[in-house]
């Protein structure tokens, strides 16, 4: 009855078989789950958390010690465009290469992209220091309806984003060298893969101020 090799039946050899299968089947189904409900999956444009971070990178870290009030505010349609008036009034502009996350508001799909703008315009005047920021957008590859959503960013990339800011701030502002974070320009910041960039999905690309390439 048993086969010549096997120490069991063929069909305790395939109850085992299939158990086998089984619990690998539950294990998977546990990270699955585990993936789907403790990685976050930041999509949603969330101002206050970069309003929350400005503020604790300004008051527990004193990022900018020098006395002076900075608040960071945001306008949703500005442009990288500094016109003369505008820079004898102090504006300089910061544009901010960074990873984040989309969700259509159509059809719900979810995409990540290493090619995000955040443009900055910031000023020292008097004693009162301004950030006006804004995220630029993209649309859906699938649903191709011209409606750009706002990107979704980790804390970290909120991080990274500001300290280059803040850099570049304690440069322009107040001549002092730029010694901590100076790495690198402002290209992306993490090397995560994505899908090939496309410039007709892409409202910075759109504009003519997207990132630059790397190489
Ligand atoms: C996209 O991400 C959001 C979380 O931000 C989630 O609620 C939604 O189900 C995701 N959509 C898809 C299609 O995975
Ligand atoms: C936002 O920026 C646009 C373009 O630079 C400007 O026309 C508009 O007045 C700004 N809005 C606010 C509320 O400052
Ligand atoms: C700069 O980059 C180097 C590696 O390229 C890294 O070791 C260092 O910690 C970075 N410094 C900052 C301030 O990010
Ligand atoms: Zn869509
Ligand atoms: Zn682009």
């Amino acid at each position: 009855q048993a086969p010549f090799l096997f120490p069991c039946t063929y069909r305790e050899f395939f109850f085992f078989f299939f158990f086998l299968l089984q619990q690998c089947g539950v294990l998977l189904s546990v990270f699955i789950y585990l993936f789907i409900h403790f990685i976050p999956i930041h999509a949603d444009w969330v101002a206050t958390l970069w309003r929350d971070t400005f503020e604790e990178l300004l008051n527990d870290d004193n990022e900018l010690d020098y006395g002076d009030q900075w608040t960071l505010n945001f306008n949703y349609s500005q442009t990288a465009a500094v016109t003369k008036e505008e820079r004898k009034r102090g504006w300089k502009v910061y544009s901010h290469c960074a990873y984040a996350t989309f969700q259509c508001g159509s059809c719900s799909k979810n995409w990540s992209s290493a090619r995000v703008v955040v443009l900055f315009r910031y000023r020292l005047r008097g004693e009162r220091g301004t950030v006006i920021m804004r995220p630029f957008g993209q649309a859906c590859r699938r649903c191709q309806d011209n409606e750009f959503y706002l990107p979704g960013f980790a804390e970290k990339e909120v991080k990274h984003a500001l300290l280059r800011l803040f850099s570049k701030v304690r440069k322009n502002c107040y001549n002092d060298e730029d010694d901590h974070d100076d790495n690198g320009s402002s290209t992306c910041s993490t090397k995560k893969y994505t899908k090939p960039h496309e410039a007709s999905l892409c409202q910075a690309c759109i504009m003519g101020i997207c990132c630059q390439d790397e190489d």
